[in-house]
């Protein structure tokens, strides 16, 4: 089978690079000549484990290309996937602008029955208004009435664990019109593979799966700001928030996942999910208060105010390392990241900002101006009034921190992932601050 891959990020890569992996010819399209260029000649613009032999191994074999031409593609496939981004408007509301474009190129090169499928993360009923659009471009070029599906099948990996996701995911979710057999039957071939591989399978129709990723992101969004919230409530009133997030997680019907408190969610997911519900529920003239409430936590900001009570509120004249600029470990992106969030915060309290990653540094540097960044971690606390970890990559968790000792000015670690053991950090000479511990 022949498939396309409109948008070659994130996620259109590890499909496109999955998929070929399963036997099918998959051509991968995005707008970015620049990326598509780079793709061609063998370089990977992001970071993420085991992706560039994934990739390198399925284009050296023919069955994995990259293109700018998404007519050309389109033409020569029989499903064609949608994962351009959908970042969110100034309201909360979703920009839909990128998946238009694609829709409107796809109904001008339609000539034969294909698949649309929805691969980016959108709000119920977009599938239907990508229906639409491509009606309007067949109808402009005189092709009305040309048979074609649209499907949803929302995408649920993880970044820095994207290619073990997509092959062995927790379930493959497919949305068609009841009716729509072959639509069905074609996107169930496709998954074959996982299918064999006993992997679930819910079909069902297309506001459902549309909506089945956001329910699934916001919850977890939601399972996070409750932990946070607790931890408040452990730094006001005593406990130790991992411990009592420990007995929540032992109990099978919660579960231990997402009970990590910390500097709240990011990336380039749960902000904008939540956020896209919250306001489509909104909009429908019902409210999801649950959400709302998940998102007012997430925006405390409590974190700069952690680390400025460390020095009595006043962080002026002060550097502080920090480690971690990526939204979580194993990955480059920054989009949304807590770190950065921070970095900023710090800077507009006249604090100096040391930091380091072990790849988001090349992506923070277009973002950040103002920080130095360093080679490694110790280089980052050298001089530093203290260190703090925002993300908690695994070179993080195991620091020499006599070393740390020695290099910062002042005794200081905050430690925003609960990674350290008080004693431990104590018995290096280090003064200790962590979430929800006291
Ligand atoms: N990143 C994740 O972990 C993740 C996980 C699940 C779902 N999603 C969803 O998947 C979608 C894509 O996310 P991403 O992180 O891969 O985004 P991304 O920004 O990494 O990639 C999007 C790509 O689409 C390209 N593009 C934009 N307009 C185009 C057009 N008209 N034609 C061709 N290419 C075009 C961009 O150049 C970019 O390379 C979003 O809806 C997101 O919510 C993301």
């Amino acid at each position: 089978m022949n498939i396309a891959v409109i948008g070659t990020g994130y996620v259109g890569l590890v499909t496109g690079a999955c998929f070929s992996e399963f036997g099918v010819q998959v051509t991968c399209v995005d707008a970015d000549a620049e990326k598509i260029e780079g793709l061609v000649r063998g370089n990977i613009p992001i970071y993420e484990p085991g992706l560039e032999e994934l990739v390198t191994r399925n284009a050296q074999s023919g069955r994995l290309a990259f293109s700018t031409d998404t007519g050309e593609a389109v033409q020569s496939a029989l499903v064609i996937f949608i994962a351009v981004g959908t970042p969110a408007l100034e309201d909360g509301g979703t920009d839909l602008r990128f998946i238009e474009a694609v829709a409107r190129d796809i109904g001008r090169n339609l000539s034969e029955y294909k698949v649309v499928v929805t691969k980016s993360t959108v709000p119920a009923g977009t599938a239907e208004a990508v229906r639409g659009w491509i009606e309007e471009e067949l109808e402009a070029a005189g092709k009305g009435g040309q048979p074609f599906s649209v499907a949803s099948n929302p995408e649920f990996l993880r970044e820095g664990a994207a290619i073990g996701d997509f092959m062995r995911p927790d379930r493959v979710v497919i949305g068609v019109d009841p009716s729509d057999e072959q639509a069905r039957a074609i996107l169930k071939d496709l998954y074959r593979p996982l299918y064999l591989n006993e992997t679930p399978f819910v079909i069902t129709d297309i506001p459902t799966a549309e909506l089945s990723k956001y329910a699934a992101n916001a919850f977890l969004a939601t399972k996070i700001s409750f932990i946070n919230e607790l931890s408040i409530l452990c730094e006001t009133i005593g406990g130790d928030v991992q411990a009592v997030a420990r007995v929540m997680g032992l109990d099978r019907r919660i579960g231990s996942k997402f009970l990590h408190a910390g500097p709240g969610f990011g990336g380039s997911c749960f902000p904008k999910d939540t956020a896209s519900v919250a306001h489509f529920a909104r909009e429908s003239g019902t409210a999801f208060e649950i959400v709302e409430a998940a998102m007012r936590v997430n925006q405390r900001q409590r974190m700069v105010e952690k680390i400025a009570a460390a020095f009595s509120g006043d962080l002026e004249g002060r550097t502080i390392a920090v480690l971690g600029l990526a939204f979580k470990p194993e990955t480059d992106d920054i989009r949304d990241a807590p770190a950065i969030a921070i970095i900023r915060g710090l800077r507009a309290r006249g604090a100096e900002v040391r930091c380091f990653d072990p790849v988001a540094m090349p992506a923070a540097e277009a973002v950040l101006s103002d920080v130095t960044f360093a080679k490694d971690a110790y280089a980052a606390c050298e001089g530093a009034d203290a260190l703090v970890l925002v993300t908690e990559w695994n070179e993080f968790r195991a620091l020499d921190l006599v070393r740390v000792r020695g290099l910062l000015r002042e005794p200081i670690l905050i430690d925003l992932r609960n990674v350290y053991n008080a004693d431990v950090v104590a018995s290096a000479g280090l003064r200790y601050r962590s979430v929800g511990r006291q």
